[in-house]
């Protein structure tokens, strides 16, 4: 049979109202109380009916994330941190993976919505998604824009574009690739071009901009290039791949910098040069703006920019 909320309340040795206090996080409660009503409910396998609570106006207690894929190490592990931070913070998390395919994100906002979840977190690389203007649940986004009213997280993307181009030209590269994206937003990411651009004219320096939608890498690379500015770890590993292939030694040869330092990429590549986000905190932020944004709805919440390094 289903334990119901007064078993667990009975076993517990506490009123209902003590345990429902408990499963919403609210009032003041001992530590003592606490913990025997979580050994009741694990003993009794009991399950709150988060959907019931939500349609009573309570907190779900679910954060839906967003993410376009989470095959990136990236993403799977900032999905990890997110999922890390917030269950210690008394709430689950639903991950979606968009896979940067608008219709999918659409049909994933529905599903998000209709389970009443508290709030989302997404990191879409599907622009101009329409719901995202329309959709009242507090949402906050990592590194892209996506609505006015939404608040935006991510890391310094323009000091990350200018710490690429320092490594290549301290390593005196004579030319320079860099792989860019046609992303015509007010995003973040945009600014990491910028960055290159701003140090690469300090120098007097010039660089072609590869489209990736465009881009073959088996025919682009080595080309004329010995210094290459990839737009992540993993698109740096493809493109090393193929000078490898051709013969050539990264760090003597050619020079590349990756973006992200996910954690997996500095294992498998510890000779990568990238620029390192700083997941951990950014998942802290993520999570800190999403629940202003629960608490204020309409409040005005600033967006958030954090530090990156340089790990050669
Ligand atoms: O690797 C995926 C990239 O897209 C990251 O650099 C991240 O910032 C995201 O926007």
């Amino acid at each position: 049979m289903v334990a119901k909320l007064k078993d667990v309340a009975q076993l517990a040795g506490v009123s209902v109202t003590t345990v429902s206090r408990v499963i919403n996080n609210y009032g003041s409660l001992s530590e003592k109380t606490i913990n025997k009503v979580h050994a009741a409910m694990r003993q009794l396998n009991y399950q709150p009916n988060a959907l019931a609570r939500a349609m009573q106006g309570k907190p779900s207690k679910f954060i839906g994330l967003i993410f376009p894929n989470l095959t990136n190490p990236f993403f799977a592990e900032l999905g990890n941190e997110l999922e890390r931070q917030l269950f210690k913070q008394g709430y689950k998390t639903i991950i979606a993976s968009s896979a940067e395919n608008p219709e999918i994100e659409h049909e994933y906002l529905s599903m998000l919505m209709a389970n009443q979840v508290d709030g989302i977190i997404s990191g879409s690389h599907n622009l101009d998604i329409d719901e995202y203007h329309r959709i009242s649940a507090p949402i906050v986004s990592f590194d892209r824009y996506l609505a006015d009213n939404i608040p935006i997280v991510s890391s310094d993307s323009y000091h990350g574009g200018q710490l690429a181009v320092e490594y290549l030209l301290k390593n005196r590269v004579t030319h320079i690739a860099v792989i860019v994206d046609e992303d015509t937003s007010a995003s973040p990411t945009l600014n990491r071009l910028q960055g290159v651009l701003d140090r690469l004219t300090a120098e007097h320096r010039s660089f072609d901009p590869l489209a990736l939608e465009k881009l073959d890498f088996q025919t682009t690379f080595p080309g004329i290039y010995d210094g290459v500015v990839a737009s992540n770890d993993v698109q740096a590993l493809e493109i090393a791949a193929v000078y490898r292939d051709r013969g050539l030694e990264m760090g003597k040869d050619f020079f590349i910098t990756g973006y992200d330092g996910s954690q997996l990429i500095r294992k498998v590549a510890p000779h990568l040069p990238t620029v390192v986000q700083p997941v951990p905190e950014l998942a802290t932020q993520l999570i800190k703006t999403l629940l202003k944004r629960v608490a204020a709805p309409q409040a005005a919440i600033s967006s958030v920019t954090l530090p990156v390094t340089f790990r050669e």
